[in-house]
C-alpha cells in the first residue's frame, strides 16, 4: 500500500513544515529520507545517499534488519507495552541476555540514553549512601562530556549552549577534569566521590580517545578509593569502535556499563544500565521506574539487534572495516584535513576550516554526514558497511575535499 503523503510531496514543503511547526533544536540537512536499508537511505525524490551517521550510531546494525523489523511486527502483534505492573516473556530473556553479554549479573532497561545515564547517576547516589553513608554525593565528569540533554547531565556539561537558560544546577555535585587527565582525576577525589562517569571516547565532542592506558588507570584507581566506575557506552558500545564495548580495548570492566542507540536495533529508543546487584539492588519497588522502560517491545527487539551484533560478528565488521576506512582516508591528500582519528567505524575527521559546507557538498554526491563541533566530520557508518561501498565512499570525500 502506498505510503499516505498528505500533499507533501517535495523536500521544500517538508523543509517548511519544519521551520513552520518544528522547534528549531536541530539543524538538519535539507534532506527528506523515506526509506532506508543496510548503508544506505532513500529521499523523498528517490537519491540514494550512503549514511554516515548510522542515526547516531543507533544503526549498527543497517537500516531495516529483516530480523529486527520482524521482531518489531511480531512484538507489536501479540502485546506492545503491558507495562512494568506485570512481567512479560520478552523481559527476562532480554535481561539474561544483556547481563551475559556485559559479564554483569543485573539489568535495568530504560529507553533513551539520557535516561540511562540518570538511573547511573541515581544508582550510584544511592549506592554512595547505603553502602558508605556519603549524604552529599559527587560524581567526577569530564570536560566536553556528552551524556545527554536532561538538566541534570546539562548542568554538567562544559558547553555553555547546552546549559546557557536551563539552570540552576548543582554543580559541586559533579566535579569535572580535564579529559585523559589521570592526576586530575585523583585531585578532584574526596570523602564524598561515589563514582566516575566518563565516555570511553568522547563521540560529540569529536570522536576524541583518550591517552592510553587511561581506562586502565580510570579502573586502578575506583577499585583502591571503592568508588564506581561508570561507562556511558551509549554511542561507542555494541560494535561501535571495533569491540564489543570500548573500554575492551583495555580489557577494563566498569562497574556500571550505560547502553543505549543500537540497543534498539535502529527502530525504537531502548536503554539499559548493566551492573552487579551490589550497586543496582540499592533500587527497591517503587524508587525508580519508567512506563516504557523494560516494555515488551523494547525487550523483543534488543534481544535480536544484541543477537544480530553477535551473531554477524558486528564489532570484528567495525574493526575490520575501520582499519581499512582510516588507511584509505589517510590517503587523502588534502591542505584542509588537520587530523583524522578513531576507533572501529567511529572516526572523526578535523579540519582545518568549518565542516558544515563539506557536509552539504557530501550530500551532493552521495554521502549523508554531519558535522560535529564545527570542524569534525564524523564518519560513523552500520557496522554492515563493505570494503566496496567504503571505496566508493572514499571516491568522493577525496573530491570534496580536494584543494582548490
Ligand atoms: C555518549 C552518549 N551518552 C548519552 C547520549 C544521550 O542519548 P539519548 O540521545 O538517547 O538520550 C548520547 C547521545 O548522543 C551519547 O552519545
Amino acid at each position: 500500500m502506498a505510503k499516505r503523503t498528505y500533499g507533501y510531496n517535495t523536500t521544500e514543503s517538508h523543509v517548511h513544515l519544519n521551520k513552520v511547526y518544528g522547534v528549531q533544536n536541530y539543524k538538519p540537512l535539507d534532506v527528506v529520507i523515506v526509506k532506508g536499508k543496510g548503508v544506505w537511505v532513500w529521499d523523498l525524490e528517490g537519491n540514494k545517499y550512503l549514511d554516515f551517521l548510522s542515526a547516531y550510531s543507533c544503526q549498527n546494525a543497517g537500516y531495516s534488519h529483516p530480523r529486527i523489523v520482524k521482531a518489531l511486527i511480531d512484538q507489536a502483534k501479540s502485546c506492545g507495552n503491558v507495562s512494568r505492573a506485570f512481567l512479560h516473556d520478552e523481559q527476562g530473556p532480554f535481561m539474561k541476555q544483556l547481563s551475559n553479554l556485559c559479564g554483569k549479573d543485573a539489568v535495568l532497561p530504560m529507553n533513551t540514553g539520557a535516561e540511562a545515564v540518570e538511573t547511573a547517576i541515581k544508582a550510584a547516589r544511592k549506592w554512595g549512601l547505603v553502602k558508605k553513608g556519603i549524604t552529599k554525593p559527587e560524581i567526577i565528569v569530564f570536560k566536553n562530556n556528552f551524556h545527554g540533554r536532561t538538566t541534570t547531565i546539562v548542568g554538567f556539561s562544559t558547553e555553555e549552549h547546552y546549559k546557557e537558560g536551563f539552570g540552576p544546577f548543582c554543580t559541586e555535585a559533579f566535579p569535572v577534569v580535564d579529559y585523559g587527565d589521570i592526576e586530575g582525576v585523583i585531585k578532584a577525589i574526596t570523602p564524598n566521590t561515589v563514582g566516575i562517569l566518563f565516555e570511553p571516547i568522547q563521540g560529540e565532542a569529536g570522536i576524541i580517545i583518550p591517552p592510553v592506558g587511561f581506562l586502565r588507570e580510570l579502573r586502578r584507581i575506583c577499585t583502591q578509593k571503592k568508588i564506581l566506575m561508570i561507562a556511558d557506552e551509549i554511542q561507542t558500545g555494541l560494535g561501535r569502535t571495533g569491540k564489543m564495548f570500548a573500554c575492551d580495548h583495555e580489557k577494563v570492566i566498569p562497574d556500571l556499563y550505560i547502553i543505549g542507540k543500537a540497543l534498539g536495533g535502529g527502530l525504537i529508543p531502548v536503554s539499559a544500565v548493566v551492573g552487579n546487584r551490589d550497586i543496582l539492588d540499592v533500587f527497591d519497588p517503587g524508587s525508580h521506574g519508567s512506563t516504557f522502560g523494560g516494555y515488551s517491545i523494547g525487550c523483543a527487539v534488543g534481544r535480536v539487534a544484541l543477537d544480530v551484533i553477535v551473531e554477524e560478528e558486528l564489532p570484528e565488521k567495525s574493526a575490520q572495516m575501520g582499519a581499512y576506512f582510516m588507511r584509505k582516508l589517510r590517503e587523502i591528500k588534502s591542505d584542509y584535513i588537520k587530523v583524522i582519528r578513531g576507533k572501529g567505524l567511529m572516526i572523526g575527521l578535523e579540519l582545518n576550516t568549518k565542516a558544515r559546507p563539506f557536509c552539504e557538498a557530501l550530500k551532493k554526491e552521495g554521502l549523508l554526514c554531519k558535522e560535529t563541533h564545527d570542524m569534525v566530520i564524523r564518519f560513523a557508518p552500520p557496522l554492515v558497511i563493505t570494503k566496496e561501498q567504503i571505496d566508493w565512499a572514499v571516491e568522493r570525500i577525496a573530491k570534496v575535499l580536494a584543494t582548490k
